[in-house]
């Protein structure tokens, strides 16, 4: 019989979310981080047209994608390297500096991927405590030691929400050792960004890759597109990893579009945060907690596991799938995705009748 390396054969899958409703009901799904809105028109259109062109092997170098990323940032676009999603990126990041005996350190309520892609490579995981569901530079620095190849810190963090001032960003690099690689992924960045606030220049450092993604701000997850900054020693050698024709034609030609189209993506921005905002306000009514998100999803936590499998079983029951969150160790949370107005506005009303109805405590 053929058997997988010891350490795949001992990984658990990659924990998907459970999109099981009644049947009979409309799927709701508020379970994946997808963008409530649709890209933008102009990406769209150009998807569209860039299939005419279907029979064709994509650009390799990504060239007019790299080139709209880096005018709209203000990088070199021979720092940018692109991949089928941001997910690629990370798992070639992976391969290429950890492995057997290697430590990968992130955080407690670190980006679930972040794990697996550190398994998959037969390297360690170890989480340093987060405080307040936020990320703690100082546990980070306690965390690391010789053996530490990685440190990774998704800002904003999933499933937190919650997010560090770049000013602790650059106390992380700078207390940690050259020689370990800090990865930055800004995947929900464009629901964040202020004035002062990027870390592209980080990658100046030669040690710190910081990566984005089309597929929140700008929705195109179904098109599986992500970039990142790269120090060149570390994109030259990434380079040798990703798969040569990673992003297809027309996910190409419409991410550039995309990207193009700054004015529509930070309208999706405000009007989501807006949204979330106002839902999270309306949760915390209710007696639940929620932490400030500056991402397109909010973390609620109640009052014990119980009422969350209770809660997730009520909004199912209506078609509407949350993300259960006991694979993070937070059976008593629920992470909502911010849906259109109208399904928010569902959920809030259901949430509401459910509280008083059952005498729920939430
Ligand atoms: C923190 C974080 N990073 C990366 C991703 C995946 O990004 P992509 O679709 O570009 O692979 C997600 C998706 O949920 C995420 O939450």
């Amino acid at each position: 019989m053929i058997t997988a390396n010891a350490h795949i054969a001992a990984m658990a899958p990659y924990a998907l979310a459970d999109m099981s409703v009644p049947s009979g009901k409309r799927l709701i799904s508020l379970a994946q981080n997808e963008s409530s809105l649709p890209a933008s028109p102009c990406a769209i259109a150009a998807g569209r047209d860039a299939l005419q062109k279907s029979q064709l092997y994509p650009d390799t170098n990504w060239t007019g994608l790299r080139t709209a990323i880096s005018n709209v940032h203000e990088l070199h676009a021979d720092d940018i390297l692109c991949g089928g999603g941001s997910m690629e990126l990370f798992a070639c990041l992976l391969q290429c500096y950890a492995g057997p005996g290697d430590r990968v350190l992130s955080t407690q309520y670190g980006y679930a991927f972040f794990r697996s892609a550190t398994l998959a490579v037969g390297a360690d995981y170890t989480a340093a405590p987060e405080q307040d569901f936020t990320v703690c530079v100082d546990a980070l620095l306690a965390g690391a030691d010789a053996s530490t190849r990685i440190v990774c810190v998704a800002n904003p963090g999933n499933p937190t929400g919650t997010r560090i001032a770049r000013s602790e960003l650059v106390r992380l690099r700078a207390g940690l050792d050259d020689d370990i690689l800090l990865v930055i992924d800004e995947a929900y960045g464009e629901f964040a960004d202020g004035p002062g606030e990027h870390t592209f220049d980080l990658a100046a450092r030669g040690n710190t890759v910081i990566l984005r993604t089309f597929s929140k701000a700008y929705g195109l997850a179904g098109l599986r597109v992500g970039w990142g900054v790269f120090p060149s020693s570390i994109a030259r050698e990434l380079r040798k990893l990703l798969i040569s024709n990673n992003v297809s034609i027309a996910s190409q030609a419409a991410a550039e579009a995309a990207m193009r189209d700054q004015g529509y993506m930070h309208t999706v921005c405000a009007e989501t945060s807006a949204r979330r905002d106002r839902f999270a306000d309306r949760m915390r009514d209710l007696g639940l907690q929620v932490p400030q998100s500056h991402a397109n999803f909010v973390l609620l936590k109640f009052a014990s596991a119980d009422a969350a499998a209770r809660a997730d079983r009520s909004l199912r029951a209506e078609g509407i799938v949350l993300r259960g969150m006991g694979g993070y160790g937070l059976p008593d949370c629920l992470r909502a995705t911010i849906g259109s107005e109208a399904d928010m506005e569902r959920v809030i009303r259901l949430m509401s009748d459910w509280s008083k109805t059952g005498k729920q405590t939430c």
